[in-house]
């Protein structure tokens, strides 16, 4: 799959809601209520982060959930891409970008959202066909108002920035002509997978989805 065509699927997913949650599983068990949760309040685009040991567990599980697109985040290695592709994942997710992480992509068929904080970053990706980035850890790189200035030199990248948004900051965001969605994970709160209150997500699912 090439860079342009990975970004077109990419864009294609960040098009669905304004918010994609980004997900860490402890507990295999939490997946599958979980991305019902999360697809109920309409939140159908989710990232489960390659951070736990269940997490590709977790993948499969929330595939069988109607109406989720299941992708794997925090994307490093080929090997990482391999297994994503093989737990059933739809998109992949990666904080930064180097070439045998883009070269597994092509390989394994896994549209990429690649991660840039730079001018040179957004460009070298740009130079390889990917117009849908990910701006990674947003606030900390400058925020929506970095988002809003590289717009100007570099129209054609649209991003879905992460890192520290939340519901106070996100229409700061999605109010950039650039920005296809957000990502975050307080859409998805510890203690209310802990105690499986499925239904405080749904809520705050809802509420993410009505930002745009
Ligand atoms: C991450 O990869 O951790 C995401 O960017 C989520 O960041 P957040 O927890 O600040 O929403």
């Amino acid at each position: 799959m090439t860079p342009t065509e990975q970004s077109a699927k990419a864009a294609e997913i960040c098009r669905l809601a304004p918010v994609v949650p980004v997900l860490v599983i402890d507990d295999l068990a939490h997946a599958h209520p979980l991305a019902q949760a999360l697809v109920k309040g309409g939140l159908p685009a989710l990232e489960v982060t390659l951070r736990t040991p269940c997490a590709l567990d977790a993948i499969r599980a929330m595939s069988e959930v109607e109406g989720g697109v299941v992708g794997a985040g925090t994307l490093l290695t080929p090997a990482d891409v391999k297994a994503a592709k093989a737990a059933g994942a739809k998109f992949g997710v990666s904080p930064g970008a180097t070439e045998r992480l883009l070269d597994a992509c092509a390989e394994y068929d896994l549209p990429l959202l690649p991660g840039a904080v730079t001018a040179s970053e957004v460009m070298a990706l740009l130079e390889k066909g990917y117009t849908v980035q990910k701006f990674f850890p947003a606030e900390q790189s400058g925020g929506a108002a970095f988002l809003k200035s590289i717009g100007s030199p570099i129209p054609q990248v649209s991003f879905c920035p992460t890192g520290g948004i939340s519901l106070k900051n996100a229409r700061d965001y999605l109010g950039l002509k650039n920005i296809l969605c957000v990502g975050g994970s307080w859409v998805a709160p510890k203690e209310a997978m802990a105690s499986g209150d499925w239904d405080s997500i749904v809520a705050l699912a809802a509420e993410a989805r009505a930002l745009r």
